[in-house]
């Protein structure tokens, strides 16, 4: 008896002393907030979070909680631990190439963070493999090759006519057609470039075998192309698609030197003085007049003190914006890359990435697409695209648009480096997702 009534008292004890620790633990919880000690405690509750957060966190995810603290701690703040383990584990369950893609597209994300212009190349066979992804993802086209010189001069009508002829080729016309009947906008690419034009508009009489023509009749050569380009795309329809042009493309070397060429040779140094010259005079005013290159972080000053120098004789500028080809690798800078836009910016010119494609590695060592290294790309788009937006949204940048250089690794001119957002089956990859802004589906 004398036994039981001990247990009892033992009983009655521990549970009163449960009673009073209970209690003192939910008083600590319910401190109310004006008490200066107080901000302490909400101190060391966030940091006791961030513990359990990172407790919590899968391998796979520490790298997103460390970079986006504040979605997470948002998340910490409303949900339960259980609540928590369930959200990380729907975002780490996901087949990148199964995913639906992005409602309103590519250009639906754009649009709604200031980027006017999204674009991707096309040609004839992309338009008929790829359409309906082109329309939903983009709202810019640029022809890949078709309207470069060599598409568009046509030799035996200059010998005959004794003057430098535009000739659009029908699957120009095409693809022209195609871009209006999908409202698409187009970046015309473009005019006066060392690459991809007939060397038999530099001699005379188109006649490679004769010599080389002078100064004079190469800048009329020059003026009589640019004008008629424009009349051209007047006449038939197309003018008001067309709201970009590059001019003059990668005239300047990764040293600064201007590229030799016989554009160069012939005319001298103020050849892209004159191209832009006349593009201003026959292009409408709509039509913003671009000089385009690529490797522009490695030549930054130069670029930006050519562009400075393209002044008429009252002092107006006559170019209106400076491309960025953005061909580059997973190894790249974004730093750097975003100091050349800056630069750029800073001269009161538009600016738009016209070209981008993002390498595996580096152009010295391409990596192959396992599945890490094409998240690392997916993160590269999300950071790149991301830092674009936020640098336009503080000024620091004028950055328009955003020209992806191929619908997908299967068509693009560089296939054996994976640089786009869709694989070669056409599913879409991290990259899709990164440059679509969606970061937990582009890698991390
Ligand atoms: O059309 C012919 C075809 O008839 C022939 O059988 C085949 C054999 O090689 O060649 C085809 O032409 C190729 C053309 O693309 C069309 O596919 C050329 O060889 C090839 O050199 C050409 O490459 C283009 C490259 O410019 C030439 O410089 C790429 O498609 C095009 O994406 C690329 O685009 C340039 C931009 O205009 C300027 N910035 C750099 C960018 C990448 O080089």
């Amino acid at each position: 008896m004398k036994r039981r009534f001990r247990l009892l008292i033992l009983t009655v004890a521990i549970l009163s002393l449960l009673i009073v620790i209970g209690g003192c633990s939910k008083k600590e919880k319910e401190i109310p907030n004006d008490v200066d000690n107080n901000i302490e405690e909400v101190v060391d509750d966030t940091s006791s979070d961030e513990v359990e957060k990172n407790d919590l966190a899968d391998e796979n995810f520490s790298k997103e909680n460390e970079k986006d603290e504040v979605n997470t701690d948002e998340i910490n703040d409303s949900k339960t631990e259980e609540e928590i383990v369930e959200v990380e584990e729907v975002v780490e369950e996901y087949v990148v190439g199964e995913l639906p893609l992005i409602e309103g597209g590519i250009k639906g994300v754009y649009d709604a963070r200031g980027l006017k212009n999204t674009g991707t190349c096309i040609n004839g066979f992309v338009i008929k493999t790829f359409a309906d992804n082109i329309i939903d993802n983009y709202n810019s086209v640029t022809m890949e090759n078709d309207m470069k010189p060599e598409a568009i001069l046509d030799q035996t009508k200059s010998v005959a006519a004794g003057d430098l002829i535009v000739n659009y080729p029908d699957r120009t016309f095409e693809l022209l057609d195609w871009a209006k009947e999908n409202n698409m906008q187009v970046r015309g690419h473009t005019l006066v470039w060392h690459s991809q034009t007939p060397q038999w508009i530099f001699y005379e009489d188109f006649d490679t075998k004769k010599p080389l023509v002078d100064r004079d009749t190469m800048l009329a050569r020059m003026e009589s192309y640019i004008k008629q380009n424009f009349e051209l795309l007047e006449e038939r329809g197309y003018i008001d698609m067309f709201y970009a042009y590059d001019v003059v493309n990668e005239a300047v070397e990764d040293n600064g030197t201007l590229r030799n060429s016989l554009w160069k040779a012939i005319i001298g140094d103020d050849y892209i003085w004159h191209a832009f010259y006349y593009a201003d005079k026959y292009a409408p005013e709509h039509i913003k007049l671009y000089y385009n290159d690529y490797n522009e972080q490695f030549k930054t000053e130069h670029v930006v003190a050519l562009a400075e120098s393209l002044k008429d004789e009252d002092g107006r500028s006559l170019i209106d914006g400076i491309g960025c080809q953005a061909h580059l690798y997973t190894g790249d800078s974004i730093f750097k890359y975003m100091k050349t836009l800056e630069a750029f910016s800073a001269t009161g010119l538009d600016v738009q990435i016209t070209e981008i494609d993002v390498s595996l590695g580096s152009w010295q060592k391409v990596l192959e697409p396992t599945d890490e290294n094409l998240r690392t790309q997916g993160q590269y788009y999300y950071d790149l695209v991301n830092s674009i937006i936020e640098a336009n949204k503080s000024a620091k940048t004028n950055v328009s648009g955003i020209t992806f250089w191929g619908v997908s690794d299967g068509v693009s001119w560089r296939r054996d480096r994976s640089p786009l957002l869709f694989d070669l089956d056409f599913k879409p990859k991290y990259s899709y997702f990164g440059a679509a802004q969606d970061k937990d589906h582009s890698g991390y």
